[in-house]
């Protein structure tokens, strides 16, 4: 049976802020959990391992130093928070209160204007879990709104609980299939 590891990147500098969204580098500590992350994979031995990341500099970096063929899907990308991007939660509310409010109303439903929704971004990720479907073992390292989604179809949640899912940094999330659906595994890393 086959598994699937799931982690987000490593800590940026934009999480060392409280900023949503960007491109930016990861921090020291995220670095020292790339190299964390690529330790634990060889010591794994996992066969025909191969990683997957978005275009982001953040997973492209966590990803480094693992020895496996790697691939970058566009899919896999963060959510798009449109006019928000690049701001913390505080200054949203500041400037966007209408937004901040709506969002915490129907998280799964809200669209950032001029970005995505969760439920757009479930829609976007079709491919990649068509593909996901068909491979063996897997590590794909993304975002927190974008592994949200792929728990929820993975492990069968309802959409109204999706964007509550915990999906902590430093952390591989093993998904191994049974009988019916998944079983998951939380593996912090000390970094
Ligand atoms: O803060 C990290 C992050 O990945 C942001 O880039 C993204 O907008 C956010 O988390 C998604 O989480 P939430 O939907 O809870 O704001």
């Amino acid at each position: 049976p086959r598994t699937i590891y799931l982690a987000r990147h490593g800590e940026s500098t934009h999480n060392e802020m409280g900023r949503i969204g960007g491109d930016a580098n990861l921090s020291e500590n995220g670095r020292l959990f790339g190299s964390v992350l690529a330790k634990y994979i060889k010591d794994q031995n996992i066969p025909k391992l191969r990683v997957w990341t978005s275009w982001l500099k953040r997973t492209i970096q966590t990803a480094e130093g693992i020895e496996a063929p790697q691939e970058r899907w566009k899919a896999l990308n963060e959510i798009d928070a449109g006019i928000c991007e690049e701001m913390t939660y505080a200054e949203i509310k500041r400037h966007f209160p209408e937004d901040f409010a709506a969002r915490d109303q129907n998280k799964f439903s809200y669209r950032y204007p001029r970005g995505e929704s969760y439920e757009d971004l479930v829609a976007r990720l079709e491919p990649v879990i068509m593909e996901l479907e068909r491979q063996g073992n897997v590590l794909l390292i993304a975002h927190q709104a974008v592994l949200r989604c792929l728990l929820a179809y993975f492990l069968d949640k309802p959409s109204d609980e999706l964007p509550y899912i915990e999906v902590p940094l430093h952390t591989v999330i093993k998904l191994t299939p049974v009988a019916y659906g998944c079983k998951e595994e939380y593996v912090p890393l000390h970094v």
